[in-house]
């Protein structure tokens, strides 16, 4: 099970009681994505705790272990993955305090993981630089090479095609349509991922995703070429 995140005990910012707590949350996540098909898996959480373990550390202010924890749940509760989110919301619940995670603490983690997911653009601004350093690292992960894998390995789950050049981007659509709507994997770039450089709300954040997105502009210039017979 994704085994490689021995960095867990050189996470220093730890202590010893939450290295354990990070160690069976860990484990609780993993049961219950390790087998997502749709780009949601373990190795989704994997790079994303990652990512935040580096802009954590490049932000300096926030508290390493509600950043974890976060990161490790954030996807628990996705009305995509989920048949019933409140019932999940519930389930994450009644886990933290078994591990012993101070009220306080529940508190911070839930309230970054109710409200960091994208969802068509239409959600409340975070106010926490964890939450900032945790949906940073989230978005960090839907854009770039992984992204552009993500997003076409995901509409392949779907069903959906990977370009339709009648079908142009959508403005403005709810959170039905976003989710339900006629889409394809080149109308997902425009629709978030070229958004989500102007949305990083750390600067460390806002570096990567400079990188990140440029390759995303590069592709698509490639992609079109390639589509009209031009390269
Ligand atoms: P959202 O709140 O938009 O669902 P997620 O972070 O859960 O945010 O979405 C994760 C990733 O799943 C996206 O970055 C993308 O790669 C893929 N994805 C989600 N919706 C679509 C879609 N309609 N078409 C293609 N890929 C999608
Ligand atoms: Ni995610």
């Amino acid at each position: 099970m994704g085994e490689t995140m021995e960095d867990i005990n050189q996470i220093n910012e730890l202590n010893q009681n939450e290295i354990y707590i990070v160690e069976a949350t860990k484990r609780y996540v993993f049961e219950q994505l390790k087998d997502d098909t749709s780009g949601h898996d373990w190795w989704h959480i994997h790079r994303v705790v990652s990512n935040t373990i580096k802009l954590a550390r490049l932000e300096k202010t926030a508290n390493m272990f509600i950043c974890v924890m976060a990161a490790l749940l954030h996807d628990v509760i996705d009305d995509k993955l989920v048949e019933d989110e409140v019932e999940a919301v519930e389930a994450v619940k009644q886990f933290m305090p078994e591990q012993s995670v101070t009220t306080e603490e529940q508190a911070s983690i839930l309230s970054i993981i109710c409200h960091m997911s994208f969802k068509g653009g239409q959600q409340a601004p975070l106010s926490t630089i964890e939450g900032f350093v945790v949906q940073d690292a989230d978005r960090l992960d839907a854009i770039g090479a992984i992204g552009i894998a993500r997003t076409i390995y995901y509409s392949g789950h779907k069903g959906r095609p990977i370009h339709e050049p009648e079908l142009k981007p959508r403005e403005n659509m709810s959170f039905e349509d976003y989710r339900n709507g006629k889409d394809t994997a080149i109308m997902h770039f425009y629709e978030k991922l070229l958004k989500l450089k102007d949305l990083m709300n750390t600067e460390s954040g806002r570096q990567i995703a400079e990188g990140r997105h440029k390759y995303l502009v590069e592709y698509l210039e490639q992609f079109y070429a390639e589509w009209d017979a031009e390269r």
